[in-house]
């Protein structure tokens, strides 16, 4: 972390997991612990269906709610989908865009990444950007080659004054939900990539100003040698943040 230059951010993405009274009662539980820090933002990427009840009952903490995808057309003939400006209007603050499941899962690429997040400036909403590589990348050695193409596409034709609402969080994909923890230095590395990326994009004033998270299997034990990095602004958490301990343990690391 690197408080002087940018906003440590902490990520609870609970994934298909709480309906909205179980999100409720989630949210209860960690926010007189989570909800008055001062050192960190700490944010809720709940199901589009719990946004309602997580903004609510977050209405008297200081947590924000995310959306964990949206669509990038404004409206229109896309059956199943949501708008950035629908959760907007719900008062969502942040929306994950190209996480590696959606990735995986529902064909999302580096194009559509791109028009998620130009769709979400547009709207006011804060992208977290998600990144990262596969075992296959990371074993043929293309890691760097990877990571680069991944945030350069994700940053065609984003202007400067747009970058200070964007944050990144570097998933390796063989982190997430494994156990398995990128090494803090594996973890600082990349960050360090994604940010020299930015740097030679934007210059260092914007590189220094980004926050970018690390994801992937970090949890109450692993979160302080994760946070100490200078590269590593925070957390994106899956699991740990499903359990209000986990959860408020990864906060207080980054306090
Ligand atoms: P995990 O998920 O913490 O359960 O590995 C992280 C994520 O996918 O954002």
């Amino acid at each position: 972390m690197n408080r002087k230059y940018r906003k440590t951010i902490i990520a609870g993405n609970w994934k298909m997991n709480k309906t909205p009274a179980e999100g409720k009662a989630l949210i209860e539980e960690v926010k007189g612990i989570v909800g008055k820090q001062k050192w960190c933002d700490v944010v809720v990427c709940v199901p589009f269906v719990d946004i309602p009840a997580a903004i609510r009952a977050t209405r008297d903490a200081k947590i924000a709610v995310a959306a964990q995808n949206m669509h990038y057309e404004k409206s229109g003939a896309f059956t199943g989908e949501i708008s950035a400006d629908m959760l907007k209007e719900l008062g969502v603050k942040y929306v994950i865009i190209g996480h590696s499941e959606r990735r995986q899962y529902f064909n999302e690429t580096d194009n559509t990444v791109n028009l998620k997040i130009k769709a979400a400036l547009e709207a006011g909403l804060r992208p977290i950007v998600c990144v990262g590589e596969t075992l296959e990348q990371r074993e043929a050695g293309i890691t760097e080659e990877h990571i680069t193409m991944q945030v350069k596409i994700a940053l065609r034709d984003i202007a400067p004054e747009q970058m200070r609402k964007i944050v990144f969080a570097y998933e390796p994909v063989w982190a997430i939900g494994t156990g398995k923890t990128a090494t803090s230095e594996q973890a600082a590395e990349v960050c360090g990539l994604i940010r020299a990326v930015i740097r030679a994009k934007y210059g260092a004033r914007c590189a220094r100003s980004i926050t970018i998270q690390y994801g992937g299997s970090m949890n109450a034990k692993n979160c302080a040698g994760l946070l100490s990095k200078v590269n590593v602004d925070g957390g994106l958490i899956g699991g740990a943040s499903l359990k209000s301990d986990d959860f408020t343990v990864i906060v207080d690391a980054a306090q």
